[in-house]
């Protein structure tokens, strides 16, 4: 028996073929869509083009995680240490930010689709923040998957950014020394109201986070795959959370 998505029940691999158990999806993904520069240069294009083959895969790994009932995504688009690459690249990035945000936000909207963003968006050029801000009021209401796009995003920037708020609190007279715990950190990220991950996706081989979600990934389960983004489907996703679905999560504890 197969249910309404296609799916079996319960658990197997039958076949080849993937079974998710649909009662235990992952609530949050974090990815780290790598190889995007690695894939075109295989094709000899453009670094650009092979960004621009990854938000295909956006595209459709967000409709494949809306299909499974995902509530969170969150995407890795831009580290606060991608300002290294050629301006060329970085302006190419943005560019493409813009492109997605402006033609895919009716079609998000009507998938139920919040676009929201992590990092620090105020370094990136106004026309991005105009559009995340407007794709983010256009969506907010919605109840279907969050989209957490990270832009100018940096683990470490943002343990920063929470310190310097909480100080700031303190000396307000809002918050005392004694009061600070790890909810009240949780509280001051960029993922306020967002679980932390279940799983952590990077493709492309490299097996290390790459300052990406350091305080919310305490427990997450990593998953690596060989596959380069813009290489990386539907199928892929499935796997991963197969994978997720038959870890065992201890957290520290016993079974
Ligand atoms: C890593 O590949 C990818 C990035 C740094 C950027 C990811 C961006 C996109 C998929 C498109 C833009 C995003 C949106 C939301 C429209 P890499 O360039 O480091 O690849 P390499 O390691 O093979 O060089």
């Amino acid at each position: 028996m197969k249910n309404f998505l296609g799916f079996k029940n319960k658990k197997s691999k039958e076949n080849h073929e993937i079974t998710l158990d649909m009662q235990s999806i992952p609530k949050h993904i974090a990815i780290i869509m790598d190889g995007n520069g690695r894939w075109a240069k295989e094709k000899n294009l453009p670094r650009t083009l092979g960004h621009k083959a990854g938000v295909e895969t956006i595209r459709e790994i967000v409709k494949e995680s809306t299909r499974l009932g995902i509530k969170y995504l969150t995407v890795y688009a831009f580290s606060t240490e991608n300002w290294k690459r050629p301006a060329d690249e970085v302006n190419a990035l943005m560019k493409l930010l813009v492109e997605y945000l402006k033609k895919e936000v009716t079609e998000l909207n009507s998938q139920g689709v919040v676009v929201k963003h992590i990092g620090d968006i105020s370094k990136l050029p106004k026309i991005c923040q105009e559009e995340l801000n407007k794709a983010y009021e256009m969506t907010k209401n919605n109840n279907g998957l969050t989209l957490n796009l990270a832009l100018n995003y940096g683990g470490r920037n943002e343990i920063l950014h929470a310190i310097k708020n909480i100080s700031n609190e303190i000396k307000k007279g809002n918050l005392t020394y004694t009061e600070i715990d790890e909810k009240v950190i949780s509280k001051h990220l960029y993922t306020v109201n967002i679980p932390d991950p279940d799983i952590i996706i990077r493709t492309a081989g490299e097996q290390r986070l790459s300052n990406f979600l350091l305080w919310q990934c305490a427990y997450s389960e990593f998953w690596y795959t060989d596959t380069k983004w813009p290489d990386f489907k539907k199928t892929d996703l499935q796997k991963a959370i197969y994978d997720y679905q038959n870890r065992d999560r201890r957290y520290g504890g016993l079974k």
